[in-house]
């Protein structure tokens, strides 16, 4: 069975509610950019691919209801600048939301409204073949760089929070990383950390290898470096943004892994698509960081957890200097040392 956040056909959206997994499989209609902003902003939807994608199809499907009368520009860039509010750290939408808009402004030169609909409704729907085509690479390039370390072993994967199916179009990143190791028969196991708060990585990354067979074991976030000296782990994570200099967004958590990696010698690798990148920040210290509700970990479940009263600090996301990321960075374009990330990408994205 593969796992569908997104269901989209022409004029119709609906989104997997991912805070009811894994007990409950319901999916919401999407229909404006309204609906497409609170299913962001209250994590129905996340993932940094995911984001952009569900983002720019409730445009779509606003759009296709009609919607931007004589000043499609401008109900374009209005929605565009209103989605790319409502999660700062991630640079998918950010990039998409670019993109986008100088592809609509070009077409404005010799189009007229109609013909404008439908050329970005075109362009937003090509996203979804796109981003699920790149993970494949992603999977690919990241399975034969891992395995060109260990000709004839298979391996063991720790990762954290949710990079599948479930923060994609379809497959993955990170988790793309592992599907192509599960299918080359390589893959001996999966850890996934269970990563508090939000728990993506017990609800949604057990729920997705449980689906797919591929052999799993869940661990809480501070039993990993316990993890890494005793079960001959590689680390694979996903990123929300990475940056020229090659550090890299990712849940906060992730930083930890790192440092921990490093000390067991072990390879940390980050997957993330080139869309994930954004060579106009120079270093991490540039990226700006979510920081979410304090009941998000005063509570689980909505069950008090946390003593009354205890102030909190929630960052969504941490970053890992890139002189952690021993492994690579592995991209649909090839895998790269950090240093080796701004000319590889450089001419291939659009500037932010
Ligand atoms: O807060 P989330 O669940 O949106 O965080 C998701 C992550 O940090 C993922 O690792 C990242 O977006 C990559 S998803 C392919």
């Amino acid at each position: 069975m593969t796992l569908e956040a997104i269901r989209y056909r022409s004029g119709s959206l609906q989104i997997l509610n991912q805070l009811l997994l894994p007990h409950e499989t319901v999916y919401e209609e999407i229909r404006s950019v309204r609906d497409g902003y609170e299913a962001i902003k209250s994590m129905k939807v996340r993932g940094a691919p995911a984001i952009a994608i569900v983002g720019c199809l409730s445009l779509a499907v606003e759009l296709h209801a009609g919607a931007g009368g004589d000043d499609i520009i401008s109900f374009i860039r209005d929605s565009l600048c209103h989605l790319t509010s409502a999660r700062p750290t991630a640079v998918n939408m950010g990039r998409a939301a670019r993109e986008l808009m100088e592809f609509s402004e070009n077409e404005s030169l010799e189009k007229n409204g109609p013909q404008i609909r439908e050329s970005v409704i075109g362009w937003i729907e090509a996203m979804l073949e796109r981003d699920v085509n790149d993970n494949k690479k992603i999977g690919n390039y990241g399975a034969q760089h891992i395995l060109s370390g260990v000709p004839r072993d298979s391996v063991t994967i720790l990762t954290h929070c949710n990079t599948g199916s479930l923060a994609t179009a379809g497959y993955g990143t990170a988790l793309g990383v592992v599907r192509s190791l599960h299918s080359l028969g390589r893959l001996k196991r999966l850890f996934c950390t269970e990563t508090r708060p939000y728990n993506q990585g017990a609800r949604l990354t057990a729920y997705e290898a449980l689906s797919e067979g591929i052999p799993a074991t869940l661990i809480t976030d501070s039993t990993a470096a316990l993890a890494m000296r005793e079960k001959g782990i590689t680390v694979v994570v996903g990123a929300d943004r990475v940056v020229a200099n090659g550090d890299t967004a990712n849940k906060v958590g992730t930083y930890q892994l790192a440092i921990a990696a490093k000390h067991h010698g072990i390879p940390f690798y980050v997957a993330a698509p080139s869309t994930s990148c954004d060579l106009s920040l120079e270093s991490g210290r540039d990226i700006v960081i979510e920081e979410r509700p304090a009941q998000e970990l005063t509570a689980i479940s909505g069950v008090p957890v946390a003593a009354p009263g205890i102030d909190v600090w929630n960052p969504a996301f941490d970053v890992t200097p890139h002189q952690l990321i021993t492994g690579g960075i592995i991209t649909e374009l090839g895998v790269f040392l950090p240093s080796e990330l701004q000319a590889a990408l450089t001419g291939r994205l659009t500037a932010l």
